[in-house]
């Protein structure tokens, strides 16, 4: 699609640069599994499990078949069930709230920080009662939640985390590295996360030997062996030829993370030159935050507005998220009433996702940038 002024669209993201970039790696390697019919685990998953869990410096890497079954496995092997409440953020991707459900469990919101949406740990420690079972925070867009304070409150009180990391692959928050705070971590391989599959895949990680092969036995019905069924499972197993371009990709992962950093400097540049102060506020990162740009997500004035300017100029944006998850239709009976959780429903208004992704160019961004200052002149 072209723009009247004869520049081709700015997508919001264009998996083709990737592959355009990786074919002639990735094609074989799909190839390899075509003709080996090992489709489903197998040495590939194997071979990308011990690459990824020396890559996160975890000792257990389990791929599973979806960010949204690691979440589940994550807080089955913790034992939360019916009964249980886990205290999570209203303001991420639905899953991470619905694999509570999945368990038996109930959500318990803690509100967000109004500076980078990540989850509040003063809220946190607020809602954590007799009945809390888990902490499930979010790295958020590629930042990490403020994994110290949270690991306080949960030794305090003697509960597990799960981390969600689903967006934060290769993301850093001082000693902690997305993916080693807490009992658990999840990650999701969706095509459009910084590291990507070709189709549905997740990761779980832990410490804990004994939480490792409780998930690989649920991972695969509950089995270790062949045709013997220890527990109730499920079939969350990952797939070979997810598994092998995993790991290829995963090669150039800290490469594209880098550039993510670079594009989302060059924003912070241009919108300061631009002198958009007041009408376009970025999030904040923490000082010792090494942020991975999942997402880059301003906070805007007449957020929909601008994001009708832009598309008419042919400027792809996104919203994460539109309606935060204690008000979602189908949690209506957890009895969360609009003004609740003012930070997210105040987030949910006026955050707008610009174009980020490591093949994304400078004159690109210029033009993201020119098309918020018009809007706002
Ligand atoms: C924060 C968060 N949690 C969970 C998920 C679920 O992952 P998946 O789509 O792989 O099931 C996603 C991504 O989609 C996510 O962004």
């Amino acid at each position: 699609m072209r723009e009247a002024g004869g520049s081709a669209r700015v997508p919001f993201l264009d998996l083709s640069r990737e592959y355009d970039s990786l074919a002639s790696e990735l094609e074989p390697a799909v190839l390899e599994i075509l003709r080996s019919q090992q489709y489903i685990l197998g040495p590939a998953a194997e071979r990308f499990e011990t690459e990824v869990a020396r890559y996160l410096d975890v000792p257990h890497a389990i791929g599973v078949s979806s960010g949204t079954d690691a979440l589940w496995l994550a807080l089955a092997v913790l034992d939360v069930g019916p009964g249980d409440e886990v205290v999570t953020t209203p303001f991420t991707f639905f899953a991470t709230a619905s694999s509570i459900v999945r368990t038996g469990a109930v959500p318990v919101f803690a509100d967000v920080r109004p500076d980078d949406l990540l989850i509040d740990p003063d809220a946190v420690a607020r809602v954590v009662g007799p009945r809390t079972r888990a902490l499930l925070p979010v790295d958020l867009y590629g930042q990490c939640a403020d994994g110290e304070a949270l690991d306080t409150i949960a030794r305090r009180s003697r509960i597990g985390i799960v981390e969600d990391a689903a967006q934060a692959i290769g993301a850093r928050r001082g000693a902690w590295r997305a993916g080693s705070f807490g009992d658990l971590a999840c990650f999701s391989f969706y095509p459009t996360k910084n590291l990507a599959a070709c189709g549905e895949a997740g990761l779980v990680t832990t410490a804990d030997d004994r939480l490792a092969a409780r998930v690989r036995r649920l991972r695969d019905h509950g089995s270790e062996r062949r045709y013997e069924h220890l527990e109730i499972g499920f079939n969350a197993r990952l797939d070979a030829i997810q598994a092998a371009v995993l790991s290829v990709k995963l090669r150039h992962l800290d490469e594209w993370n880098e550039a993510r950093r670079a594009r989302a400097a060059t924003y912070a540049q241009l919108l300061g030159e631009a002198g958009l102060d007041g009408d376009v506020r970025p999030l904040t990162i923490a000082p010792d935050s090494v942020h991975v740009f999942h997402q880059y997500v301003v906070r805007v004035r007449k957020r929909d507005a601008l994001r009708s300017h832009l598309e008419e100029r042919g400027i792809g944006t996104a919203i994460h998220y539109p309606l935060p998850l204690h008000l979602q239709p189908c949690f209506a009976g957890l009895g969360y009433r609009k003004g609740d959780l003012p930070e997210a429903e105040r987030a949910a208004e006026d955050v707008l996702a610009l174009p980020i992704f490591p093949e994304l160019r400078r004159e690109e961004q210029e033009r993201v940038v020119r098309g918020i200052a018009e809007f706002y002149r």
